[in-house]
């Protein structure tokens, strides 16, 4: 028992996203997305940074995303479980080929609004609050092969469109939305972040910058767009966080660190503060970037800021300016950091640290001054089933536990914080590696990473275990 408990209305839940969970990649009318041509194995890290070979599924490739775990046809079974251990929100992401299966055709799919209206209205249904990620990371293919995805400034219309048919029709259902999903992660995964594909000898950070200049208008003109048809709704942006340390207290590792940082806030500042920042245009200059701007852009970023900040908190980083020191990363995280010797980490090689979740969220609170949204965080981790059909998941109950309690510290620091939503309530598709082995969730569902399996769901020790928390609204943790 704790001696603090979570303010009243928050929102308890998790987080959920089209391409991982729903498979039925080309039924109801949905075209093809980038995620579906993400295999597994060394291919899927060549193509998520940029190195597309074919854009169509090449055979003998085993694709994840197709058949995910099949979130499509078993959405009601799964929400009556959510449902069960109480959840307050379920955050969803909208898959852009499903509404408009080539990204830009003249109209809307009637078939993929009818599913996501039905997935709404069962929620609802159930009391949970359906939280949605308009774009995470999926762009329909067709976008990708004509235009050359973000790179490309139409893009910024097609978006515009997706968003102004996605509030109108489900104005009366949902009240929390956020854009994109990790903006920042544009710079680390650019195909995952973007649809990006270079070709040999681009000047990648160039294209990077001009394709993220093309999501912040995109995202400031869904923000517009947002409060003018929904004007009871709250729309956020989405931020991989987690604090940067520094490794030694040199004065260059310091500052590397708060470089490090300022890489990804970058994205906030733009969408919070409705300004490119100072370092920012120092960084542009420096490395002889020209990001090609129209009239008008920034006075529709600084007349268009979002309502809240969501963001993922898995692990903090670790910078050092020291070659020896470099030499030591941790390998599994995309955000190239390096070992601290003060953490552990899971299997995967990303740290754990409860405490890194406290600092991160009161660095950004005191940067925005806006509410948090913690959209992301949990562990991936291998679950055994035992003869008896359980699953044991201490490991998973642990490292929650220790997070949400620093969580209630951060509520206690002063930080305003809309809800949890813990990632992968239900064991999905991983969106680094592809596989299923490495899950998340309180509901465990079988299949494998080469995709055999039933699909049967089963519940974790962490189920029960979750429901009593929000059933106390977190004064047993
Ligand atoms: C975030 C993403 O990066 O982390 C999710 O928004 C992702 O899509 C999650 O699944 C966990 O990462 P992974 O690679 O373990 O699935």
């Amino acid at each position: 028992m704790t001696n603090f408990t979570f303010p009243e209305g928050f929102l308890w839940g998790g987080a959920i996203a089209a391409n991982q969970a729903e498979g039925a990649y080309l039924e109801g009318g949905k075209g093809l997305t980038t995620v579906d041509l993400l295999p597994t194995g060394k291919k899927r890290w060549d193509i998520a940074m940029g190195k597309l070979e074919s854009f169509t599924p090449i055979e003998g490739e085993f694709y994840p995303s197709h058949e995910a775990i099949d979130f499509y046809h078993r959405y009601k079974e799964d929400i009556a479980l959510f449902a069960e251990m109480g959840f307050k929100a379920l955050r969803v992401s909208i898959s852009w080929a499903r509404i408009f299966p080539n990204g830009n055709d003249d109209k809307p799919n009637e078939e993929g609004l009818q599913f996501y209206e039905d997935l709404f209205d069962e929620l609802l249904k159930n009391g949970i609050q359906p939280v949605v990620t308009m774009a995470h990371f999926d762009v329909p293919v067709h976008l990708v092969e004509t235009y050359g995805s973000w790179r490309n400034r139409k893009l910024v219309q097609f978006f515009e469109s997706y968003a102004q048919t996605i509030f109108t029709r489900y104005k009366d259902k949902v009240k929390y939305w956020m854009t994109f999903n990790e903006i920042n992660m544009l710079l680390h995964l650019p195909f995952v972040g973007a649809g990006l594909v270079f070709k040999e000898g681009e000047d990648k950070n160039q294209i990077k910058y001009q394709a993220a200049h093309h999501q912040l208008v995109a995202s400031a003109l869904a923000v517009k767009a947002c409060h003018e048809i929904i004007p009871d709704a709250k729309i956020g942006c989405m931020l991989a966080a987690g604090a940067t340390y520094p490794y030694t207290s040199n004065p260059d590792d310091y500052y590397h660190a708060m470089d490090k940082d300022r890489e990804s806030f970058f994205f906030i500042d733009v969408q919070s503060r409705g300004e490119y920042p100072g370092y920012a245009k120092r960084f542009f200059k420096d490395n002889d970037l020209k990001i090609e701007m129209e009239d008008g852009d920034l006075e529709l970023l600084k007349d268009n800021t979002v309502d809240y900040i969501g963001f993922s908190y898995y692990a903090s980083r670790t910078a050092s300016t020291d070659p020896e020191v470099l030499k030591h990363m941790t390998s599994g995280n995309v955000f190239g950091s390096i070992e601290n010797p003060y953490l552990e980490k899971s299997e995967w090689g990303w740290t754990i640290d409860p405490k890194g979740f406290r600092i991160t969220a009161n660095q950004l609170y005191d940067r925005y001054q806006k509410p948090l949204f913690v959209v992301e965080n949990g562990l991936g981790a291998v679950d055994e089933v035992t003869p008896e059909g359980e699953i044991h998941d201490d490991y998973r109950i642990d490292y929650l536990k220790k997070h949400l309690a620093e969580m209630g510290e951060a509520i206690q620091d002063g930080v305003e914080i809309l809800g949890y939503t813990s990632w992968g309530p239900i064991d999905l598709v991983s969106a680094s590696t592809g596989e299923m082995k490495k899950r998340y969730g309180y509901i465990y569902v079988d299949k494998d990473n080469e995709g055999n399996g039933t699909l049967e769901r089963k519940k974790k020790k962490s189920f029960f275990w979750y429901k009593n928390v929000i059933a106390t609204n977190g004064a047993e943790l």
